[in-house]
């Protein structure tokens, strides 16, 4: 059975059809011949066939062809023209960033992400988000120089001065408090360095008031986590469990979180730690929410998230596959609040993995049978 696709391809409509299991990698190397984008484990952890979609660097040996629906696809290929895309080629060639070229596509399109996010990135932290993509020729050296070069060029700021500045945090996160091994600390300049940021929105059919209720009750917002478990809530002082696939391994991290809310600025945070034994892994993070009524049915929770990786999970979870996972958490989250607000009861099975996958099945089957209705 093959699929409808319709999508952009490095700028160019796409109308075709696919078969439901074809991953995108495959879909633009053996479909529309763009041999730029490699593919070396086929399994998440190379970073060889990182391409965007959606202006996000995103594993295309992870993502099945038939999800991308609608998406604006960029391959390496697609960067003619593109004077940081330039300005890093040129770099990695002045650097000797490169030897037999396997990885090269994917650190190109992964430094270019690198570069736009975090346009002030110390050395640390531009190693921290290139751990995703791995060199068998050159060692780093090389790679980490070009990029910190073209970030330092300022170049960014020159042709898209708009981004520095949607790059801001929402609310800053100066005083982030991590609990490590059950102990509280506050994070060192370190720690900071080598934290992955996100910035999340999310749009929920119902009043400020209501949602601030909803966030404000710790069990129901435990209840609308998928995979999360509350085993002890002692004040603002939280002990439970997380289970969660990222790339190709799953983890069931354990742990303890302080939650504090501000309800005259409608603000709160959540910082804490946990380890999975299983892959011996850990994190430690931090979020602050914000809610803003957009009208007196709708409102937005403004989300900034901090957090750190460390263990086997750090060399799977690279920040893209994380926030692709946090992006799916987001989503049912957000259904589970408003099935909640709603008397209903939540959907709680974890997030992620095979599960992952076969949401974007689903999708498409769903799409191909809309299609074939109108047709
Ligand atoms: S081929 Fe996709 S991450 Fe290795
Ligand atoms: S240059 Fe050969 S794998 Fe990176």
């Amino acid at each position: 059975m093959s699929l409808a696709l319709s999508l952009s391809v490095n700028g160019e409509a796409c109308v075709t059809e696919v078969e439901p299991r074809t991953h995108l990698a495959d879909f633009v190397r053996d479909g529309l011949l763009l041999t730029g984008t490699h593919l070396g484990c086929e399994h998440g952890v190379c970073g060889a066939c990182t391409l965007m979609v959606d202006g996000r660097p995103v594993r295309s040996c992870l993502t099945l062809a038939a999800g991308c629906a609608g998406a604006d696809v960029r391959t390496i290929e697609g960067f003619e023209g593109d004077s940081l895309m330039a300005a890093l080629r040129r770099a990695f060639t002045r650097h000797h960033a490169l030897q037999c070229g396997y990885c090269t596509p994917g650190m190109l399109v992964t430094a270019y992400d690198i570069v736009r996010r975090f346009p002030d990135a110390s050395e640390t932290r531009i190693r921290a988000e290139l751990a995703g993509n791995l060199c068998r020729c050159t060692g780093y050296v090389g790679i980490v120089a070009a990029i910190v070069e073209v970030a330092a060029s300022g170049l960014i700021a020159a042709v898209q001065p708009s981004l520095r500045t949607a790059v801001q945090p929402l609310l800053a996160i100066s005083t982030t408090v991590a609990l490590v091994d059950g102990q509280a600390r506050a994070w060192t300049a370190s720690d900071l360095s080598s934290a992955t940021s996100l910035s999340r929105e999310l749009a929920l059919s119902m009043s400020a008031d209501s949602a601030w209720a909803l966030l404000r009750d710790i069990r129901t917002v435990v209840t609308c986590v998928p995979g999360a478990a509350l085993t002890r809530l002692a004040g603002d002082e939280a002990e439970g469990s997380l289970t969660v696939s990222v790339g190709p391994m799953r983890a069931k991290f354990g742990g303890r979180a302080r939650i504090t809310y501000d309800d005259a600025a409608r603000t709160g945070s959540l910082t804490g730690g946990a380890d999975d034994k299983g892959t011996r892994s850990a994190a430690a993070g931090a979020m602050m929410f914000r809610v803003v009524a957009d009208s007196a049915e709708r409102c937005a929770v403004h989300a900034e998230i901090r957090y750190r990786l460390t263990g086997p999970l750090a060399q799977a979870g690279r920040p893209a596959i994380v926030a692709d996972v946090v992006d799916r958490m987001l989503e049912r989250f957000n259904a589970n609040l408003v099935a909640t607000a709603g008397g209903q009861i939540a959907d709680v099975r974890p997030i992620g993995g095979l599960r992952m996958l076969a949401g974007l099945l689903m999708q498409a089957v769903r799409r191909l049978a809309r299609s074939s209705k109108g047709a």
